[in-house]
């Protein structure tokens, strides 16, 4: 795979043209060699996409950390194996992402929980700070409501298919077992913003 020389990241000046940054990256890193990452990731963008209207300002950024937060399981940018870090670390030192961009793909979906039973909380932390929880949250609803293939899911059928695929015991099935409440927790918070802001209406908390 060509992947030279590699898009920088646009500047803030061009902040709204982010997402279709990011997209152009993750199907440069994802489409010939992961399929189903990119089909994934895909539904994951399409599902952030759809949360303009509670997400303000904001959107771009994280439909951007959507197409890009799955990155880390290309093998152009594999290296720890733990791919919230090895794609927040390729973000940061070869495309030259922003700071905000490079948080949330480290902190993806509570990966911090799977950073401790890998035993690289430490390191996750000391390189990158966690987003804000409301943004953190809209991220990880996106990625816990899109099944492997792009389809949507609810967050009882996602964590199920990915205890299932991995296996009972795995590290992957532990931290999810552990991050199931505050993966819960964040669905609820952005359906609950998303109750009080109907598509084509008036926000309940405008009214
Ligand atoms: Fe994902």
């Amino acid at each position: 795979m060509s992947l030279s020389p590699p898009l920088k990241a646009p500047s803030v000046q061009a902040m709204s043209h982010i997402a279709d940054w990011a997209e152009k990256v993750a199907r440069e890193l994802l489409k010939e060699e992961l399929q189903r990452r990119w089909a994934h990731s895909q539904g994951v963008a399409a599902q952030a996409a759809s949360l303009a209207d509670i997400l303000g300002e904001q959107a771009d950024l994280i439909v951007a950390a959507a197409w890009l937060h799955d990155i880390g399981y290309s093998p152009a940018v594999a290296a720890t194996g733990f791919h919230p870090l090895d794609g927040a670390r390729y973000l940061r030192d070869v495309r030259h992402a922003g700071t905000r961009l490079c948080r949330l793909v480290a902190h993806h979906s509570c990966a911090l929980i799977e950073a401790e039973e890998r035993g690289l909380a430490g390191v996750l932390l000391a390189e990158f700070e966690p987003e804000r929880p409301e943004l953190a949250d809209a991220l990880t609803y996106c990625d816990m409501t899109t099944g492997p293939d792009g389809r949507h899911l609810t967050v009882e059928e996602r964590l199920a298919e990915i205890r299932t695929r991995y296996g009972r015991g795995h590290i992957v099935d532990r931290s999810i077992e552990r991050a199931t409440p505050r993966i819960k927790n964040a669905a609820r918070a952005i359906t609950g913003r998303l109750r009080r802001y109907p598509t084509n209406g008036v926000p309940e908390f405008c009214r």
